[in-house]
C-alpha cells in the first residue's frame, strides 16, 4: 500500500476575492460541490490501495483541515509550527513512516479531472518508486508557463516510466519557450512517489541542515490523538526549501510517469474558468447572474444578482463586500491588487 501525504500550505492570492488568507484555496468548492482539498482526499480513499493518509499543514489551517475530513476520517495531521517550504514539509511526514513505506505527495490545490488516471499512473509510479526511484508526475506542457517545473524525458524504465535526464524548477521565459520547442519536455505536476527512506537519505545528501533539523522536530515531538507536533523550537530552525531545488533537480535517482489527467493547478480565474462548466456560448455561472449576448464571460458571485450584456472574455466575481471584474488577460494581475492584499 501507498501513504498519501497531502500537503496543505498554499494561499492562492490571485483567486481573491474568493480565495483570502481566512479560507485558501484548497478549502473552497472552486469545482463542483466538494472542495479541492476534500477531492484531493477523495482521490485517495481506496483503502485496498492507499493507507490513511497524512496531512501536512500549519496550526492556522487545522480548523478548515479538521472540519473537511469527510473523505478520510481516518487521516493523520501533522501541525507544521511554522512553513518551512515543501522539502521540511515532506521530510516531516517521511519521519513518521518505516524507512520502505512508498508516500504519494500531493499538493491540496490542484483540480485532477480524470481522477483514474491519475491512480492508474501512481501505480506505475509506486512500482519505480520500490525500486529506489524518486518519481514525479509528468504533464503534457502546453504553454510556456514560468510558474512550474519543467522535467526532460530519459530512457524507458522497465516499460512503466522514464529516466528524468533533466530537472529544472521555475525556467525563465525564454528557457520555457527553448523547452517547449525541444519537444520532449513535461511539466512537473508537483505529485512525487518514492520511499520515505529514499527521500531522507537523497535529502541529507543535498541539504543535510533541513534534513536533521526536521529529524530533531520529530524525535522530540508530541503526539495528541489525530494530530503530531513536531517540536516548535528544533522545526523553525529548519532552513526553506522546496523539494523540487532541494532534491529533484540534484538527484541520480529522478524518474518520471507521464499522465494525462485533465491537470490544472488552478492557479488564476481564467484556469478555474477553463476547469469549470460552461454553456454553448463559453459562459459560465455561479449564482445568480443575468447575461445576454454575452461569449466566454465568467460570474461567480456568492449572493448578489450580477447582470451583464454585451461583453466577451470578462469575469466577474462578487464575495461579500467585495467586486472584482476583469479582462481574462488581466488575471495573473489580481493577486497584485489592494484588495487582495488587505484582505
Ligand atoms: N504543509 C505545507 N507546508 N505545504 C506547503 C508548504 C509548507 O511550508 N509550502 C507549500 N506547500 C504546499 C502548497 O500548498 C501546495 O499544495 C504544494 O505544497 C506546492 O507548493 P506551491 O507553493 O504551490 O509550489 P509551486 O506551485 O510554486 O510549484 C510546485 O508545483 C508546480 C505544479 O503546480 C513545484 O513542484 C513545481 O515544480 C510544479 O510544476
Ligand atoms: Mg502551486
Amino acid at each position: 500500500t501507498i501513504t498519501p501525504v497531502i500537503l496543505c500550505g498554499g494561499s492562492g492570492t490571485r483567486l481573491w476575492p474568493r480565495s483570502r488568507a481566512v479560507k485558501p484555496k484548497p478549502f473552497l468548492p472552486l469545482v463542483g460541490q466538494n472542495t479541492l482539498f476534500e477531492e484531493s482526499l477523495r482521490r485517495v480513499s481506496d483503502r485496498s490501495l492507499f493507507t490513511a493518509p497524512l496531512i501536512v499543514t500549519g496550526a492556522k489551517h487545522l480548523a478548515h483541515v479538521e472540519e473537511q475530513l469527510s473523505f478520510a476520517p481516518d487521516a493523520q495531521i501533522i501541525v507544521e509550527p511554522a512553513a518551512r517550504n515543501t522539502a521540511a514539509a515532506i521530510a516531516l511526514a517521511a519521519q513518521r513512516l518505516a524507512p520502505e513505506q512508498v508516500m504519494l505527495v500531493c499538493p491540496s490545490d490542484h483540480f485532477i479531472g480524470k481522477p483514474n488516471a491519475f491512480v492508474a499512473a501512481v501505480k506505475s509510479a509506486a512500482k519505480l518508486a520500490q525500486e529506489g526511484w524518486l518519481v514525479a508526475l509528468g504533464i503534457e506542457p502546453t504553454a510556456p508557463e514560468t510558474g512550474f517545473g519543467y522535467i526532460r524525458r530519459g530512457e524507458d524504465i522497465d516499460g512503466s516510466g522514464f529516466r528524468i535526464a533533466n530537472f529544472v524548477e521555475k525556467p525563465n521565459l525564454e528557457r520555457a519557450m527553448q523547452f517547449l520547442s525541444e519537444g520532449n519536455y513535461s511539466w512537473n505536476g508537483g505529485i512525487f512517489t518514492f520511499r520515505a527512506g529514499d527521500f531522507l537519505a537523497e535529502l541529507a545528501k543535498f541539504r543535510p541542515g533541513i534534513a536533521q533539523a526536521v529529524a530533531a522536530s520529530v524525535a522530540e515531538g508530541k503526539d495528541e490523538g489525530q494530530r503530531f507536533h513536531p517540536d516548535a523550537e528544533a522545526f523553525m530552525a529548519t532552513e526553506s526549501d522546496s523539494i523540487d531545488y532541494a532534491v529533484m533537480e540534484k538527484t541520480e535517482r529522478a524518474a518520471m510517469v507521464p499522465v494525462d489527467m485533465a491537470w490544472s493547478d488552478i492557479g488564476s480565474w481564467d484556469a478555474l474558468y477553463e476547469a469549470r462548466p460552461k454553456d454553448n456560448h463559453g459562459n459560465s455561472v455561479h449564482g445568480p447572474a443575468e447575461l445576454v449576448d454575452c461569449r466566454e464571460v465568467m460570474v461567480d458571485s456568492d449572493g448578489p444578482r450580477v447582470s451583464v450584456i454585451g461583453l466577451e472574455g470578462v469575469i466577474v466575481v462578487v464575495d461579500g463586500k467585495d467586486v472584482l471584474v476583469t479582462s481574462s488577460a488581466g488575471v495573473q494581475k489580481v493577486g497584485k491588487l489592494k484588495g487582495a492584499s488587505n484582505q
